[in-house]
């Protein structure tokens, strides 16, 4: 089995490392490196004896320690420290290492420049469902990475969601649809209860009524990914949905919507530009 190390193991390593662990991977092939001695201590408490964990706090070689022999790296700081990160273990790296980066707004590219020439590497751009097992994780090869460690990739990343291969030019318009898109879903659920006060309801009558009917809505799309579908079945002619759904496309959201998103890759472009900049 091969041997995975996660540096930088919160919010996002941390999910993959347990959708990992449910899946059966054997915990003994992997390790993972945080900066502090007390978030060392909470991945143990809730991963048990496995995963070899250190911290750089007490360790301050965790992370060279952490990928040395490792087949595959995955780096989960946040972009800023990304360079610095891909430097420090880069004389550490076999060259068959494959070197997987989950952060927002850091090219192939900016990556390859910090790592030793030639190495495989991969940009993901993850999404927050990760965390309960539904995650979207768009994924860009560089040249030098081989059919097996795409595989493998795959397979360690399945382990909490969707993986899509996609070009990376396309990451700009990925980060817009579902790397910030649950915070849509999250905006949706929030206007939806705060109109349902509006019309008379209680707080938390409103809320709960929003929370679970998106929630809900999200499992159906689940089973059946055809929004358009699910919607047309949902609308009989003249009644109380198609009027909702008249005053939303009427009141201008295919717009709004094109508008946020657009605002989401020029914000993506500039981050991109920012952390390119640390590179050189
Ligand atoms: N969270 C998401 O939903 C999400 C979605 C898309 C992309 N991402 C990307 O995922 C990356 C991580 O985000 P996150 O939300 O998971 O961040 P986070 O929860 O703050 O986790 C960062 C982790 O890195 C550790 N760390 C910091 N410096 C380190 C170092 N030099 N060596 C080893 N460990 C170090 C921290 O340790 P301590 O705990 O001890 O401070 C912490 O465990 C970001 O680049 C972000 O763009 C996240």
């Amino acid at each position: 089995m091969p041997t995975v190390a996660f540096l930088g193991t919160g919010s996002m390593n941390g999910a993959i490392v347990s959708g990992l662990l449910a899946s059966g991977f054997d915990p003994a092939q992997l390790r993972a490196t945080v900066s502090s001695q007390a978030s060392a201590q909470k991945l143990q408490a809730s991963w048990g004896e496995g995963p070899q964990i250190f911290a750089q706090e007490t360790q301050p070689e965790a992370n060279q320690l952490a990928v040395t022999g490792a087949d595959l790296v995955l780096l989960g700081v946040k972009p800023y420290a990304i360079v610095d990160l891909a430097r420090q273990i880069a004389p550490h790296l076999g060259p068959q290492t494959l070197v997987v980066s989950v952060a927002a707004g850091i090219e192939l590219k900016t990556l390859e420049a910090a790592l030793p020439a030639g190495q495989p590497a991969v940009r993901c751009m993850p999404n927050t469902p990760s965390r309960v097992g539904k995650g979207v994780l768009a994924i860009s090869l560089n040249a030098q990475v081989s059919p097996q460690q795409k595989q493998l990739v795959t397979q360690v990343l399945s382990s909490v969601g969707l993986v899509l291969e996609v070009a990376e030019e396309q990451m700009g318009a990925v980060t817009a649809v579902s790397g910030s898109g649950p915070a849509y879903a999250f905006l949706l659920a929030e206007t939806m209860a705060a109109a349902g006060v509006k019309l008379g309801l209680d707080e938390e009558t409103a809320q709960r009524l929003a929370a679970a009917t998106v929630a809900g809505a999200g499992f159906l799309l689940d089973a059946q990914p055809d929004p358009a579908a699910l919607r047309r079945a949902v609308t009989s002619p003249n009644g109380t949905t198609e009027a909702a759904l008249k005053a939303y496309t009427e009141g201008g959201l295919y717009e709004l919507t094109q508008a946020a998103m657009e605002a989401c890759v020029a914000r993506n472009e500039d981050m991109v530009r920012e952390f390119s900049q640390q590179a050189k």
